[in-house]
C-alpha cells in the first residue's frame, strides 16, 4: 500500500473524530483536543446511540454535513460550520466528511472536525479552565475573576487598578476564604510586574529558622551544610513577594522584614553582601491588624510599612447580594470543570444560601457547590445535595413569616438575635469572648444562645 505522510500530518490537524451509522446516530467519538467538550458542555460517552441532530439547535437533517454524505454518497471536504449547542455556545467548525461504503452500499459517515474558538471563547475557557498553564507567572486570578456586585467590592477593584500602578507596599485584611489571595494576584496582574514572578509564602506554616533562610537565602559555609542559595528576596525581582499570614510572623524576622521593605535591600544569611531589591511586597492577614498591635503582636513600626495600602475585605455575611452571583458563576464552572449540565437551584437551596452565616466565606459556597455537584443527579440542585451543616443550618431558623403565615414577635427577635450571633461569631473567628465583648452580653449568656440556636 502506498502511504501519503502528508495526508496523515493533516488527520492530526483535526480536533474531534466522529463515525455514525447510515441513519446518523454517532457510533465512535473521540476528541483530540478537551477544550471541544468543554466548549460543548459533553462527555464523550453522552454523545453515544444519539442522532447527530440532537446536539445543536440549529443542525437539521438538511444542513448536517453528515446526513447530507449519508444520504448522497460524496465526500464534503474542509465545509465551514457554525453550531449552536443547546447550552447557546456557538461554535465555528471546519469539517471534512467522507461517506463509509461497504458492497457498494452507504453504511455510515465519519467526519473530522476542527474547532475554531472566538476571542469570547478563549476569555471564557481560560476563566473557567482557572489552570495555571494559562498564566506563566505563577498565578490564577485576574481582576476579572472577582465576582462582586456590592459597593464596598466596587470600591476595592476601583482601588487596586490604581494601586497596581504604584510601587507601595499592600495589606490585605479578611477572614479566611474572604478573596485575599485573589485581590493579590490581581494587583500582580494589573501592575508593570505582570510579567515578573508572583511568590508566596505562607508566614504561619513555616518554622521561624527555615522561613528566614527561605526568604533571606544562605550564602555556603554560614552554618552546617549551608550552600549559596537565593531567598524568596532575590527570586521574586522584578516582581512581587506575596507574604501570606504575615500576623504568625516572628518577632525577630519582623524586625529583619522591616529594614529589608525600608533600605530595599537585603543580605544573605551568613552573607557580607547587600543585595539590591526591585520587588513588590503585599502582604495579607486574617486578624484584625489594630488588634494585633494593641496585643503587641505585630510590631507598630511594621504595620505602617507593610500597609501604606490597606484593603479591609469583607466577610460574605456582610455582602448577601453577592450570593446569587456567585452560586450561578461556579455553578457554570462546575459545569465546565466536570463537564456535567446543571442548570441551576431549586428556590429553597438559593434562600438557604441567603440566610446561610458563611463562616468560610467564598471559599465555602465554591465548596458547596462542588459538593451539589457530586450529589445531584437532576438539573436542578436541591437541598437534599447541599452539604449537611448547611441544612442543619437552615432548618433550625425560625420560617419565614411569607411562607408560613405572620411570624410571632418572638420568632422574629429570635432570628435577628441569632443571625447577630452568627455574624459576630464569624467575625471574631469564633472568639467567645470577644464576641460576648462586641455584642455587649456576658460570656455565659452568648455561651447559652450559641446552644440554644446550635450556632456551634
Ligand atoms: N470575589 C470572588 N469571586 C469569585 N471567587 C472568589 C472571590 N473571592 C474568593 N473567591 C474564591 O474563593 C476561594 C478562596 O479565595 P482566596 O484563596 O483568595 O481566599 P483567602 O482570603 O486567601 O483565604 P485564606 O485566608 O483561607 O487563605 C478561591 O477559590 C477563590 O477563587
Ligand atoms: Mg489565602
Amino acid at each position: 500500500m502506498n502511504i501519503n505522510i502528508e495526508n496523515f500530518k493533516q488527520l492530526t490537524d483535526f480536533d474531534n473524530i466522529l463515525v455514525c451509522d447510515e441513519h446518523g446516530v454517532i457510533i465512535f467519538y473521540d476528541v483530540v483536543d478537551l477544550n471541544v467538550l468543554k466548549q460543548i458542555g459533553l462527555r464523550p460517552e453522552d454523545f453515544m446511540g444519539k442522532h447527530i441532530t440532537t446536539f445543536y439547535k440549529n443542525l437539521t437533517n438538511e444542513n448536517s454535513t453528515i446526513m447530507r454524505v449519508i444520504k448522497k454518497g460524496v465526500a464534503v471536504t474542509n465545509e465551514k460550520q457554525e453550531l449552536i449547542t443547546n447550552h447557546g455556545n456557538v461554535l465555528l467548525t471546519v469539517n471534512s466528511t467522507y461517506p463509509i461504503i461497504e458492497n457498494d452500499r452507504i453504511v455510515g459517515a465519519i467526519e473530522f472536525s476542527k474547532h475554531f474558538y472566538t476571542k469570547e471563547n478563549i476569555q471564557s475557557l481560560d476563566k473557567l479552565a482557572h489552570h495555571k498553564v494559562y498564566r506563566r507567572n505563577n498565578t490564577y486570578y485576574t481582576i476579572d475573576d472577582i465576582i462582586s456586585i456590592n459597593p464596598k467590592m466596587e470600591i476595592i477593584k476601583n482601588r487596586i487598578q490604581k494601586i497596581s500602578r504604584t510601587n507601595s507596599t499592600v495589606l490585605i485584611y479578611g477572614k479566611t476564604g474572604t478573596g485575599k489571595e485573589m485581590i493579590a494576584q490581581s494587583i500582580h496582574n494589573l501592575s508593570d510586574r505582570y510579567g515578573g514572578p508572583f511568590l508566596s509564602v505562607n508566614c504561619g506554616a513555616i518554622p521561624p529558622n527555615l522561613l528566614e533562610s527561605t526568604l533571606f537565602g544562605t550564602v555556603k559555609g554560614s552554618f552546617t551544610g549551608s550552600t549559596d542559595m537565593p531567598g524568596l528576596f532575590e527570586q521574586a525581582e522584578g516582581g512581587t513577594l506575596f507574604l501570606d499570614e504575615v500576623n504568625s510572623l516572628d518577632i525577630y524576622l519582623q524586625v529583619k522584614l522591616l529594614k529589608a521593605i525600608e533600605e530595599k535591600t537585603i543580605r544573605r544569611i551568613g552573607g557580607n553582601r547587600n543585595i539590591p531589591l526591585n520587588i513588590r511586597v503585599i502582604s495579607a492577614t486574617n486578624e484584625d491588624p489594630d488588634t494585633l498591635v494593641s496585643e503587641k503582636r505585630l510590631r507598630e513600626d511594621l504595620y505602617y510599612r507593610l500597609g501604606v495600602v490597606q484593603i479591609d475585605l469583607p466577610p460574605l455575611i456582610e455582602r448577601k447580594e453577592d450570593i446569587e452571583s456567585l452560586l450561578t458563576y461556579y455553578i457554570d464552572f462546575y459545569n465546565n470543570n466536570m463537564n456535567i449540565v446543571v442548570e441551576g437551584v431549586e428556590d429553597d437551596v438559593l434562600e438557604c444560601f441567603k440566610r446561610y452565616s458563611w463562616p468560610g466565606n467564598i471559599r465555602e459556597l465554591k465548596n458547596a457547590v462542588e459538593t451539589a455537584f457530586n450529589h445531584t443527579s437532576l438539573q436542578r440542585i436541591t437541598m437534599e445535595d447541599i452539604p449537611k451543616r448547611m441544612r442543619e443550618f437552615n432548618q433550625s431558623l425560625p420560617v419565614k413569616s411569607n411562607e408560613h403565615g405572620s411570624q410571632s414577635l418572638k420568632e422574629a427577635v429570635e432570628q435577628y438575635e441569632k443571625e447577630m450571633i452568627s455574624k459576630e461569631l464569624t467575625n471574631m473567628n469564633g472568639k467567645i469572648t470577644e464576641a460576648a465583648k462586641r455584642l455587649g452580653i456576658s460570656k455565659q449568656l452568648l455561651k447559652y444562645k450559641i446552644d440554644k440556636y446550635q450556632l456551634s
